[in-house]
């Protein structure tokens, strides 16, 4: 048995496991029968629970900054998108508005019958559009969330999602940006209760996570166009790092990023190239955001693999 049959064989689904399934697999009959383009969005950091009732657990740093903000630009570009995302990382339309940045634009009424609440004039311009394009996305059902915690839920529900995908052939995207742990406590290692300082510092042994890249690529979803993300903190590492990936999965584009400049910075490898996306420092004040010249790239290369036929070969 390979070490990721091993891994499903010996982790339990998340508890609302059957239900996301079901919706993953209603969102994606309906939207292939349309014909539709779809992209499943991979976002936000998976935790590594310590404890089976879990009271502590190692996280990663992932904010879901560029799934959240990626998910709305493959909207933009008419994708159905599944939004497969940490509980309570950034979600598509609501990031613009985080902490009071909300309720700092609305404006309360009392006239001693009734209170009324409106949007307050100076936030209208920057509110409605948001607004519109949120709503739109609901009302013609083109966007479906679906969310993990652990990376054990993660496994699952990728797993699922992809088995509704193949369907779509070479029109499904997967668009990796979550920030899966590689290193993890097995369920059969992990103590029950909550650990006791009582019985002194607690020696953790962590193990290596299956690399799921493998028989997603292989087995799951053979035709679709797969992306996935490289980050690292050390430069003289990342393109060699991802040119490994790309060679060991043999999968489409690897998008590679340094923790640091991520946010105006990364590096497209494919098999036969690389090259560098970036925002200058007045694309940044204006307001740009990077995800928006990634995910146009992604299409255009996502187009060129449906004409070139290369996934029926
Ligand atoms: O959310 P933000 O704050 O905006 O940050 C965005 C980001 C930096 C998280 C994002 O741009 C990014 O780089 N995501 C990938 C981070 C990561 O997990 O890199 P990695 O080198 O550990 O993994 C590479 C690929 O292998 C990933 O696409 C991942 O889906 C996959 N993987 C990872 C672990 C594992 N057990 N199996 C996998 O298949």
């Amino acid at each position: 048995m390979s070490n990721w049959e091993e891994f499903y064989n010996t982790h339990l689904p998340p508890a609302d496991f059957e239900d996301n399934r079901s919706l993953l697999k209603e969102f994606c009959e309906r939207h292939n029968r349309l014909q539709n383009r779809i992209v499943l969005v991979t976002s936000g950091g998976t935790t590594v629970p310590l404890e089976h009732n879990t009271v502590r657990f190692v996280d990663n740093f992932s904010a879901g900054t560029r799934g959240s903000s990626s998910a709305e630009y493959f909207l933009d570009h008419n994708y159905a998108v599944i939004f497969m995302h940490r509980l309570k990382s950034l979600e598509p339309f609501t990031r613009h508005f985080t902490g009071q940045q909300f309720f700092d634009m609305l404006d309360i009424t009392d006239n001693g019958q009734s209170t009324s609440i409106t949007v307050n004039p100076d936030s209208v311009d920057v509110f409605a559009p948001i607004l519109a394009k949120y709503k739109q996305a609901r009302e013609s059902q083109m966007i479906l969330y679906v969310s993990f915690t652990s990376v054990v839920d993660y496994m699952w529900l990728l797993r699922a999602a992809c088995e509704c995908l193949a369907a779509f052939e070479d029109r499904a995207v997967l668009y990796l940006a979550a920030a899966v742990s590689d290193f993890y406590i097995p369920q059969d290692m992990m103590p029950t209760h909550k650990m006791q300082s009582g019985e002194g510092a607690p020696t953790i042994s962590l193990q290596l996570v299956p690399k799921m890249l493998a028989p997603l690529v292989s087995l799951w979803v053979p035709q679709a166009f797969v992306v996935s993300f490289k980050l690292e903190t050390d430069e003289n590492l990342l393109i060699t790092k991802a040119r490994d990936s790309l060679s060991k999965y043999k999968h489409k584009l690897v998008i590679a990023n340094i923790l640091q400049t991520r946010k105006h910075r990364v590096v497209f490898v494919t098999p036969t190239s690389s090259y560098e996306v970036h925002l200058s420092r007045e694309q940044a004040l204006q307001g740009l955001e990077i995800e928006e010249p990634i995910v146009a790239d992604v299409v255009q290369k996502h187009s060129e693999f449906i004409n070139s036929g290369m996934s029926r070969q």
